[in-house]
């Protein structure tokens, strides 16, 4: 498919802070503050919103109510309300909901798939390959996401080789979309442009979407690179940096959404989200997380 020239793309953001930034909070948000949450997110102009996981309750307990959140947020028009499901089960629950787009995940790293999911990268691909003949069937569009594409918390480095190669398996599936996840946050600009020449070689840019988790303060830099250098688009973000990571104690979650915006905006493209509501979305949200705000920006 070959690389584009880099044009400086407007900037698409994908919230993703009521689901991976909630479902790594300690203290489960009510339900009250989620669906405040979302609908305080919608209205600053992000254009996509995954509002929960449709996953095991017993795994991921603070994303047992997602379909009380689907019942009761404000749907505006235009907002895609997406939803995490790791198998048919998680499907029709979010079928059932209303969800406009379904995100299937497998990683790069067989030892924490494995732990994520209780499956091999194979067998997880296997299992979602009926939720995706599914989801064409009902006209929703899949997002496949592609966790430690750079670095395993158990496997260390991961190469370039391996993500490549899920990816090509999930193309064939033709899922609408990839996201590609630093799950630890462990990458820097070195790991970004070593994976992403490979990668555009076999998919459209704007099929990509990079998916920072900022442990160490790089995403920022990341996105960054990636989008001037690769004409990359497409960047998931959580308001507030909402979230943690449950492999590496006291790290922070996703990049905070109002950091793109802000980063972005001083690089000269505004990606049309109103940092001065992100903001009030997270304070919003941070009364009723038992701590204090901890996105980057506000340090
Ligand atoms: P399993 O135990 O292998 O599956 O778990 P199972 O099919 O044997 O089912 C076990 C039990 O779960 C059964 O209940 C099922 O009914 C139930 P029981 O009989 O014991 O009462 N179950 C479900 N319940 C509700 N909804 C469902 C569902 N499926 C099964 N959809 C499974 C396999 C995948 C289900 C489990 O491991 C799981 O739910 N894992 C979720 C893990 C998760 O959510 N991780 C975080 C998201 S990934 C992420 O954050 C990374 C990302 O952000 C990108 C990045 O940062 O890199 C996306
Ligand atoms: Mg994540």
């Amino acid at each position: 498919m070959g690389r584009p020239a880099v044009s400086g793309p407007t900037p698409r953001l994908v919230e993703v802070g009521p689901r991976d930034g909630l479902q790594n909070e300690k203290f489960v948000a009510p339900l009250d503050a989620k669906v405040a949450y979302v609908d305080a997110l919608s209205g600053s102009g992000l254009r996509e919103i995954e509002v929960g996981a449709f996953v095991s309750p017993k795994v991921v307990p603070q994303m047992a109510d997602s379909e009380r959140v689907f019942a009761r947020i404000a749907r505006r028009p235009g907002v895609v309300y997406s939803a995490l499901v790791p198998n048919e089960k998680g499907f029709e629950r979010a079928l059932a909901a209303k969800a406009g787009k379904v995100a299937v995940f497998t990683a790069a790293s067989e030892t924490f798939n494995l732990k994520n999911i209780n499956a091999s990268i194979a067998e997880s691909i296997e299992r979602f390959k009926p939720v995706i003949v599914l989801a064409q069937k009902e006209r929703l569009p899949v997002r496949a996401y592609v966790s430690t594409a750079f670095y395993c918390p158990y496997e260390g480095a991961v190469a370039p080789e391996a993500v490549v190669s899920v990816v090509r398996r999930l193309l064939d599936l033709s899922v609408t979309e990839i996201s590609i996840g630093d799950t630890i946050g462990k990458a820097q600009t070195e790991d970004v442009k070593r994976l992403l020449s490979p990668l555009l070689d076999v998919v459209a840019t704007e099929s990509v979407f990079l998916h920072f988790h900022d442990t160490y303060g790089h995403a920022v830099e990341n996105a960054l690179t990636a989008w001037r250098e690769f004409g990359v688009s497409g960047f998931d973000a959580s308001t507030g940096g909402v979230g943690g990571c449950p492999y590496a104690p006291g790290a922070s979650g996703n990049v905070a959404t109002e950091a793109l915006v802000c980063a972005f905006k001083a690089a000269g493209s505004d990606p049309g989200v109103d940092e001065a509501k992100l903001k009030a979305a997270a304070a919003g949200l941070f009364t009723h997380l038992g701590r204090p705000g901890g996105a980057r920006p506000a340090k």
